[in-house]
């Protein structure tokens, strides 16, 4: 699981039809297997993470994995060891998997070449963060039904997003039509995404889309260019209450962090057509199907 670009239309159905069978039931409790019994995954998160970290997590104890927490801080990597040693490292250690976020755009596919063991992409510089688009695909899949032909606008920090990037992929292939709705400073260029529609306002998105999946803006990763006033970012991007008001049958998606009374108002959260806990109820589910996939 480095990226999704490999990844067929069967390849990504069939993916999601297995993590439905883990989803919770309502009154049961959630699914389980032991088909990961006696498997140790490391965890190993070079960025932040609440949401990804805790759901590979969970999702490889519901299988009955072990998980192993490695933390750069405090790691061999501050004595300058390189990433590809640690890793080794680990693998000579008899870890059987290792779910890596690094800020480095193209280290999983480079680490993969290098170890024997699967490397799963859990969000890799602004290229790909595989799992959150075949979250965001199930959540989806089970709010609209079939993703052929529906609208799906992505609005905010496109540029610096590998969510966005991942999700263009994933949601394309599933016969979504995608479009993207960002200030100049957060717009890809021209040639990247070709075929996606382009909107300015998430007025105009709004009425086209079926969803609309909200960005937070990527700080973090931002080196110039003059940012937006929040006022200004408010008035042609965020995803207000008058806004989803509205618009109730256009659902709302966002991978989180969200950044409140920035891309979202708070009152959006609680409203019946956002389904951003359900994103995260769908993450675990997700991941056990890919830590399946990496592992039997
Ligand atoms: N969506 C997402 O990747 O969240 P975290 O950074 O909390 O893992």
């Amino acid at each position: 699981m480095l990226d999704t670009e490999s990844w067929s239309r069967h390849d990504i159905e069939g993916l999601l039809d297995k993590a439905k069978a883990y989803l919770p039931v309502q009154g049961v409790r959630l699914p389980t297997a032991d088909t990961l019994m006696q498997r140790r995954i490391v965890l190993a998160f070079f960025e932040a993470s609440t949401r990804t970290r805790m759901s590979f997590e969970l999702a490889a104890q519901r299988l009955g994995a072990s998980t192993f927490l490695f933390q750069p801080t405090g790691s061999s990597v501050e004595k300058g060891e390189t990433l590809a040693a640690t890793l080794r490292t680990l693998q000579a250690m008899g870890f059987d998997a290792i779910v890596l976020r690094h800020a480095v755009d193209g280290v999983h596919r480079t680490m993969a070449a290098a170890l024997d063991i699967p490397i799963i992409n859990a969000g890799e510089g602004v290229s790909a963060h595989p799992t959150q688009a075949l979250l965001d695909a199930s959540t989806l899949r089970e709010r609209l039904g079939t993703l052929d032909g529906k609208n799906i606008c992505i609005v905010g920090d496109v540029r610096h997003s590998r969510v966005a990037r991942s999700n263009v992929d994933v949601l394309t292939k599933l016969g979504a039509n995608i479009g993207l709705c960002a200030p100049d400073i957060f717009a890809p260029d021209d040639d990247v995404f070709a075929s996606c529609r382009r909107f300015t306002s998430i007025d105009d998105a709004i009425k086209w889309a079926d969803c609309i999946s909200l960005l937070r803006i990527q700080r973090e990763r931002i080196t110039g260019g003059v940012m937006p006033s929040i006022d200004a970012y408010r008035m042609h991007y965020a995803m207000t209450l008058t806004r989803a008001l509205a618009a109730p049958d256009v659902v709302i998606i966002h991978p989180g962090p969200v950044n409140l009374g920035i891309e979202i108002d708070t009152e959006v959260l609680d409203l019946p057509q956002t389904l951003i806990d359900r994103q995260v109820t769908h993450g675990v589910a997700v991941r056990m199907a890919v830590l399946e996939r990496a592992l039997l």
